[in-house]
């Protein structure tokens, strides 16, 4: 049976592009049902309408706690019955809110490896640790979100990568992106084989 993907995302949406062309060319038997943004001008946003796929900007509202978002957010993405909703640069916290509905079914991604360098900016700051002589690789990892632990969670899928000496940091970025691309669409397909 073809998996119910929902895709949340704050940006670029590379990654999200990576799932689409998987989902078209069937190496993902998947169907992306909705894209959502929490930033109006998320490129991904663009992505989706071109692959005509449904691209909602998910506006928080004025006043509106993070649980009272989360909360119009689970109604939402209920009705799109989703059998895995996929964080693909989705920088935003989820509560529990958002998350106690969903169990085994949210998928983060995160260029970096368990434990290291959480949050937003992790390739720059791997980068930046490594001309400092603080590490000597890094790498990224795709992960189940049990709890509202920040790029936390059992871990799917991780792959190591190596630095290369004078890699301007825009390329090593380059690099990073291509490596998260291939690894989250092994994983989904990991995940949704029967
Ligand atoms: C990706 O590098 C993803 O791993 C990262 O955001 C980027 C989104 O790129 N996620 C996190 O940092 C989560 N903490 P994209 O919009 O081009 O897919």
């Amino acid at each position: 049976m073809t998996s119910r993907l929902v895709v949340l995302i704050s940006g670029n949406g590379s990654n999200l592009q990576a799932i689409l062309d998987a989902c078209k060319s069937a190496e993902l038997n998947a169907q992306v049902i909705s894209v959502i943004s929490n930033k109006v001008d998320a490129y991904g946003l663009t992505r989706a309408k071109n692959a005509d796929v449904e691209a909602i900007h998910f506006a928080k509202l004025e006043d509106e706690t993070r649980q009272e978002y989360d909360k119009r957010l689970v109604n939402f993405v209920i009705t799109k019955q989703p059998d895995y909703i996929i964080l693909a640069g989705w920088m935003r916290i989820l509560t529990s809110s958002f998350i106690n509905h969903f169990p085994n079914k949210i998928i983060n991604l995160h260029p970096a490896l368990p434990n290291t360098f959480p949050g937003t900016h992790a390739i720059e700051r791997a980068y930046e640790a490594y001309q400092k002589g603080e590490i000597e690789h890094t790498g990224v990892m795709v992960h189940l979100v049990p709890d509202e632990g920040v790029d936390d969670g059992p871990v799917l899928a991780q792959q190591e990568i190596n630095f290369i000496q004078n890699e301007s940091l825009e390329d090593f970025e380059t690099r990073v992106h291509q490596i998260e691309h291939k690894l989250l669409i092994k994983t989904i397909k990991e995940l949704i084989k029967p």
